[in-house]
């Protein structure tokens, strides 16, 4: 009997997700893919094929990630890039760049896995997203406290969870769609920027997110860690 293994990806109908879900159906496992647009799913669906599978979900909503994860299979792995939110400083005192940048960010993947966990095969891995601004801040400090508990989550989730392994991988800017699907004066700028602040001098690819991800997920001696793939920006 064919020994296939399933993982869950909220947030896998674009960038950084839907690369790893890309990569985890050429060698053969199966994907759970989750997002709110009906459309993108449709179309990951349609493009990963036939070892995918998919229902639209809202990270922010609890009852939706229950019904997600009904009848799921047994899975290997859940991986959560799922989060739209702004960004804003201390001093405007915006609700928005704050406290609903922590419910759709920290509380989205936290509720995320506690949804998760009954479908969790006993040896499985969870790798949480975080921001490389979660150590180096570069204004708005609501959101690098936001990729800073997200960190501490993986640590104290890994504790608890053992041996399920609990990982967080915490990006530099990286050229996704999150990036893409906003003006190009903005994009660029921000590029440029990226660039005089990391040792690579270029912002990673999607690829290379999706990569340092399949490697939490696979090695079965992580647990607890926060990789950064972030071209040496924390470095500095
Ligand atoms: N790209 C960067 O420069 C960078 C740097 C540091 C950290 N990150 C982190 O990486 C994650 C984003 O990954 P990405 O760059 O690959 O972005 P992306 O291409 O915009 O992909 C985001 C994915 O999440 C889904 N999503 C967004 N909000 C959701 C929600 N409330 N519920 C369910 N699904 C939702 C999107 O689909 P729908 O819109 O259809 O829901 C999409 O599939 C974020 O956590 C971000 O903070 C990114």
């Amino acid at each position: 009997m064919e020994n296939t293994r399933t993982y869950a990806i909220i947030g896998g109908t674009s960038g950084i997700g839907r690369s790893l879900a890309r990569m985890l159906v050429e060698r053969g496992d199966r994907v759970l893919l989750g997002g709110r647009s009906h459309q993108r799913l449709d179309s990951t669906l349609k493009e990963l094929g036939q070892r995918t599978s998919g229902r639209v979900v809202d990270i922010t909503d609890r009852a939706s990630l229950e019904i997600f994860f009904r009848q799921s299979p047994r899975l290997s792995g859940l991986f959560t890039p799922a989060a739209t939110y702004v960004t804003g400083t201390f001093a405007s005192g915006a609700l928005e760049s704050s406290e609903e940048l922590f419910r759709a960010k920290f509380w989205g993947q936290y509720w995320a896995v506690h949804s998760a966990l009954p479908y969790l095969n006993p040896d499985a891995s969870v790798v949480l997203m975080s921001g490389a601004a979660s150590v180096r801040p570069i204004g708005a400090p609501a959101y690098a406290a936001c990729n800073s508990a997200l960190e501490g989550l993986a640590r104290g989730l890994a504790l608890e969870l053992a041996p399920i392994r609990v990982n967080c991988l915490s990006p530099g800017t990286t050229d996704s769609d999150l990036w893409r699907n906003r003006p190009d004066d903005i994009r660029n700028s921000a590029y440029d920027h990226w660039k005089t602040l990391c040792a690579l001098k270029r912002p990673g690819t999607v690829e290379e997110q999706a990569q340092a991800a399949l490697f939490l997920l696979d090695n079965g001696n992580m647990t607890g860690s926060t990789l950064y793939c972030d071209g040496g920006y924390t470095l500095r």
